[in-house]
């Protein structure tokens, strides 16, 4: 009894006991997450933060961001490549710690692109860009990258290998990391991981899953064409109406019918037009809205089923449709899916940093996002971190994409220190 009492004090002491070596994944995280917390260093990121949230840009338009970007890496030292994709910048820091050849080669990614939206939040550092707004926090992922960029340069001595730092267009829409890859800017990585504000989470917290995380998305608009004339002679003419119509009843059927119920799918439409008097049968009516999957095949299907449902329907009613995905100015995005191995390894990361209560298993949502080009090139890892505090998600949370969106700039800090972190254990690791 004695002897299995001295054990398990042993077993328990030995972690302290032993003498550990710097380079835990605590004790990095601690140091990075110290450095990155300490007052000079977060004063400079909330001023980062507050210069680009002041002056938003959308996507592909982001040159004073792009600007300031790289005004801060030459400030810092840091090499990159402009223009990328337009507006995107990749930074390069080549770690000098010891070790043969030259490494592996990380990426870390942040989007730089704002919302056609008016700020309503009152506040010092308020948008003055009219119509236009950080309110999905792209402003706070390009500060944590920057503020990473500045935490490993001044580290460099201890990791081996490259980091490459994305600052990349146009997230919103517009399949800014297609862009980016298309470069060959990332042609050499072998993993990249990715960061997004969430104010659901508390400062200090993150969350992911690994496998498919995000949807795949993409678009239809449809116009269909029937034969204009008078509301009170019907049968002179071929009523497009009622054909749009009987096409987004069936297109429900996808959803309801054609789809595994343990699998998820979305068909919505959210655009209809057709029709200007009340006693005229309009010539066409039209109708577009969105659809997605968690799997790039279950998108596939559905692409294929929402032609063939609005053309057949268009066809019972006598009308003819022309269906447009609209792919080559809005490329459909693949699902997020993360990476087994490289999940694994940031939650490590991330639990060594914050504590384990700290990161937490994400559900599944219908969202999408363009890191997901990334993870069909390299090993991916993509986590929400939390921006939220006790006020900000009280009862009246606000969502990202509203007008009343905010963060808690505490979390800027976190984040630089996280995205440090991983990729100087991927590459020593
Ligand atoms: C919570 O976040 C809001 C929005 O940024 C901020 O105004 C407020 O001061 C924060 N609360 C605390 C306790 O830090």
């Amino acid at each position: 009894m004695a002897q299995f009492a001295a054990l398990l004090l042993l077993l328990l002491l030995s972690p302290r006991t032993i003498a550990t070596p710097p380079t835990t994944k605590t004790a990095l995280g601690d140091d990075l997450l110290a450095t990155a917390g300490s007052p000079g260093f977060a004063a400079w990121l909330r001023g980062v933060r507050r210069r680009i949230h002041q002056r938003p840009e959308l996507a592909f338009q982001e040159h004073r961001t792009s600007a300031l970007v790289r005004d801060e890496l030459d400030a810092i030292g840091v090499p990159y490549a402009w223009p990328v994709a337009r507006t995107g910048v990749v930074a390069t820091i080549a770690g000098a710690g010891a070790g043969d050849g030259p490494g592996p080669i990380v990426a870390l990614r942040a989007d730089m692109d704002a919302l056609p939206l008016q700020e309503l939040v009152e506040w010092e550092y308020k948008s003055q860009e009219s119509g236009k707004m950080h309110a999905c926090g792209h402003d706070a992922h390009v500060t944590m990258l920057l503020g990473a960029a500045k935490l490993l340069q001044s580290r460099k001595d201890e990791f081996k290998g490259t980091v490459k730092l994305v600052f990349q267009p146009a997230e919103e829409g517009h399949a800014g990391a297609y862009h980016v890859l298309e470069s060959g800017a990332l042609d050499d990585i072998s993993a990249i991981f990715g960061l997004h504000v969430t104010s659901s989470l508390p400062v200090g917290a993150v969350e992911s899953r690994p496998g498919p995380f995000l949807s795949a998305a993409a678009r239809f608009t449809a116009t269909v064409t029937g034969k204009g004339g008078h509301a009170a002679v019907p049968h002179g003419a071929v009523d497009p109406v009622v054909a749009v119509s009987s096409s987004v009843l069936s297109l429900q059927q996808l959803v309801a019918r054609e789809t595994d119920p343990l699998e998820a799918a979305v068909v919505s439409v959210t655009m209809l037009r057709g029709g200007e008097a009340y006693n005229v049968i309009p010539e066409s009516a039209a109708l577009g809205g969105t659809f997605r999957s968690l799997t790039d095949e279950g998108l596939s299907y559905l692409k294929k089923r929402i032609k063939q449902i609005i053309e057949a329907q268009a066809g019972v009613n006598r009308c003819a449709a022309t269906v447009d995905f609209m792919e080559e100015e809005l490329r459909p995005y693949p699902a997020t899916v993360n990476d087994d191995g490289m999940y694994a390894h940031a939650k490590g990361v991330a639990e060594a940093m914050l504590g384990e209560s700290n990161v937490r298993v994400a559900a599944q949502t219908m969202g999408a996002e363009d890191f997901a080009f990334y993870g069909r090139r390299a090993a991916s890892a993509f986590f929400f971190i939390g921006v939220g505090n006790e006020t900000t998600m009280g009862a009246a949370v606000q969502p990202m994409h509203s007008p009343y969106f905010v963060i808690d700039e505490r979390a800027l800090p976190v984040g630089a220190a996280l995205h440090a972190a991983v990729a100087m254990e991927y590459l020593n690791g």
